[in-house]
């Protein structure tokens, strides 16, 4: 009997396609750059699984380039790249992984934090250019981050681990959530507000949400009005849930301090205003990117695969759409 046969967009860890090898065919892409659409929809002709990054747009064309095809595993947990609708369609099963970048994200959301707050990028840009002059009183001042608020929008997995860690800090956290999600005892001690609120008394607020509909520029001129002034904002969640546009607007207005972000409108551009300003720093959607959390990523995928391939139930599916 042969064996299934699974598309891989881009080159994923030894392990995991010895795991994978176990019990199917790879086809592994190993362009340095996305899979060509043309290119992604005749690789995917007879097989049975794609595991895919959130660069790959998956739409009714491609789904319907493979006939056959069991499971989307889109390396990554967001999947707004991926046509729900048109996969449930097709009796598709897409999946994701949660849970194991949730720390990574975490991580990288306090390091964002930090970076905007105490200006770090901004020293490093003028002690490379040779234009540090030497400790001073007034030099490059930036905020505390103790005694602050902490807004969190989306209390999700990550949101909640990113306010575990303001404890440490000294920053006490005030939550929204967009749904029901009922807050889990690791919540304790935290407030929770309306988004309204979170905007209007918080001293730095971080983005936590899915991109859908409803949160495609949550974050523009009316609700960057809303924001205390001074306030911080950071986003690394997906690029579209700020209207760059407002937000450049806002800091060019002097309505928020600063910005920090991992994640673009239309990445990999980036806004030339926002490239042009000290006070934004800028990551290039980096959020999960170390080598234990894109594995750990990478291997969910794999086993996505190999359990639906077998008529077992995926381990991470996401709702149809
Ligand atoms: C995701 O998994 O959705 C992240 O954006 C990747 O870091």
């Amino acid at each position: 009997m042969s064996r299934p046969a699974v598309l891989i967009t881009r080159v994923v860890p030894d392990s995991v396609t010895a795991r994978l090898a176990s019990a199917c065919d790879i086809d592994l892409y190993t362009g340095a750059d996305a899979i060509p659409g043309d290119e992604l929809r005749a690789r995917l002709a007879g097989k049975q699984a794609l595991m895919c990054l959130l660069t790959d747009r998956i739409d009714a064309g491609v789904l319907d380039a493979a006939q056959g095809l069991l499971i989307v595993a889109n390396i990554a947990v967001g999947f707004d790249n991926i046509d729900r609708a048109a996969a449930r369609a097709r009796g598709i099963v897409i999946t994701n992984t949660p849970d194991v970048l949730t720390e990574a994200t975490a991580d990288l959301t306090w390091g964002l934090m930090l970076a905007v707050m105490r200006r770090i990028p901004e020293g490093e840009r003028l002690l490379r250019r040779g234009e540090w002059k030497g400790w001073a009183l007034d030099f490059l001042l930036g905020s505390d981050l103790r005694h602050k608020q902490l807004g969190i929008v989306g209390f999700g997995r990550i949101g909640r681990a990113v306010a575990a860690r303001a404890g440490a800090f000294g920053m006490r956290v005030v939550y929204t959530t967009l749904d029901a999600d009922s807050p889990g005892p690791e919540c304790a001690g935290h407030t929770r507000g309306t988004f309204d609120e979170v905007l209007a008394t918080s001293d730095v607020v971080s983005f936590h949400v899915p991109l859908m509909p409803e949160t495609r520029h949550l974050i523009n001129r009316r609700t960057l009005a809303r924001m205390k002034r001074g306030a911080y904002l950071v986003n690394t969640s997906r690029g579209p849930v700020v209207d760059e546009d407002a937000l450049a607007w806002a800091l060019r207005e002097g309505l928020i301090g600063g910005a920090a972000l991992d994640v673009y409108e239309r990445e990999p551009v980036v806004h030339p205003e926002l490239l042009a300003l000290e006070n934004v720093v800028l990551a290039p959607h980096i959020g999960s990117a170390t080598v234990e959390t894109r594995t750990a990523m990478a291997d969910l995928a794999a086993r996505n695969v190999l359990a639906v391939l077998s008529g077992r139930a995926p381990l991470t599916p996401i709702p149809p759409g």
